[in-house]
């Protein structure tokens, strides 16, 4: 298990040991170990469980105008966004602070962040609109059916103790055919990580966010990347787990 750090509002997210690294960057549903049969079942309710279950508004109350990745992470997951996401989408960046990490270069129609601290989200130069609200405490995603073109989760996948069920609301909100990437490091805000994410290794958290977009349904042609095997390390690791809605029949 990884030693994560301390309950410090100010502490910034720490990074573990380095963990084993994928001999393959390419990962496809077909290697995943589950045969693309998932269900709710296989997670305990403990899994969920948190060191600190206080209210998530107490702990991100205070702004922190800082990165949780190294620049060479953010350019990976950056050029990512490029790749993945097309030109003019409508996106939304869920668990959102004051950076987006959003290619300069690639024109958008418009970004709508949702996190917890509004001072963070004001300093966001991507953002067009936000919004205050706890994934956790009101799982329902305060967005109308089929309002985006794509949505983001970018180092914050491990705060959510109820996944299945946010990857389900971002299913609703997504347009068909809309992209869905969860991008993440292995730094961490211990204390806030959900027990299954801190005790499982890189290439664990990369299965289980596949295996939270496939319960949660309607989500297909799942598939994970290691963005930065040519600078990781020393850069931070950057892995996504992406996958798109399905098209009506
Ligand atoms: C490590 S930061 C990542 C911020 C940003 N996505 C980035 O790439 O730098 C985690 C973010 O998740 C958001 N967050 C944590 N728990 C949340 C919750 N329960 N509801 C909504 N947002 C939450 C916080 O506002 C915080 O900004």
């Amino acid at each position: 298990m990884y030693c994560l750090g301390s309950h410090a509002t100010s502490t910034p997210e720490v990074k573990p040991k380095p963990v084993l690294q994928f001999a393959n960057p390419a990962w496809t549903p077909d290697s995943r170990p589950y045969g693309g049969v998932t269900t709710e079942s296989r997670f305990a309710p403990e899994y969920f469980q948190r060191e600190d279950e206080e209210d998530d508004r107490i702990f991100y109350q205070s702004p922190r105008l800082v990165v949780h990745i190294d620049q060479g992470a953010i350019a990976a997951i950056s050029d990512f966004f490029k790749s993945q996401i097309p030109e003019n989408a409508e996106i939304l960046d869920l668990m959102s602070s004051w950076r987006t990490h959003w290619p300069a270069d690639h024109p958008k129609e418009k970004m709508v962040g949702l996190g917890l601290n509004q001072v963070e989200l004001k300093e966001n130069p991507d953002l067009d609109e936000f919004v205050v609200h706890d994934v956790n405490k009101d799982l329902e995603l305060p967005f109308e059916d089929e309002s985006f073109d794509a949505v983001v989760i970018t180092v914050s996948a491990q705060y959510l103790t109820s996944p299945i069920e946010t990857f389900a609301q971002v299913n609703r909100i997504l347009r068909p055919g809309g992209t869905f990437i969860v991008s993440f490091s292995n730094r961490m805000f211990g204390t806030k990580a959900v027990l299954i994410w801190r005790n499982s290794t890189d290439r664990g958290r990369v299965d289980l966010v596949g295996t939270y977009m496939e319960a949660a349904g309607n989500l297909e042609d799942i598939q994970a990347a290691f963005l930065n095997p040519q600078t990781s390390p020393p850069n931070d690791p950057m892995y996504a787990v992406y996958s798109r809605k399905a098209k009506p029949a």
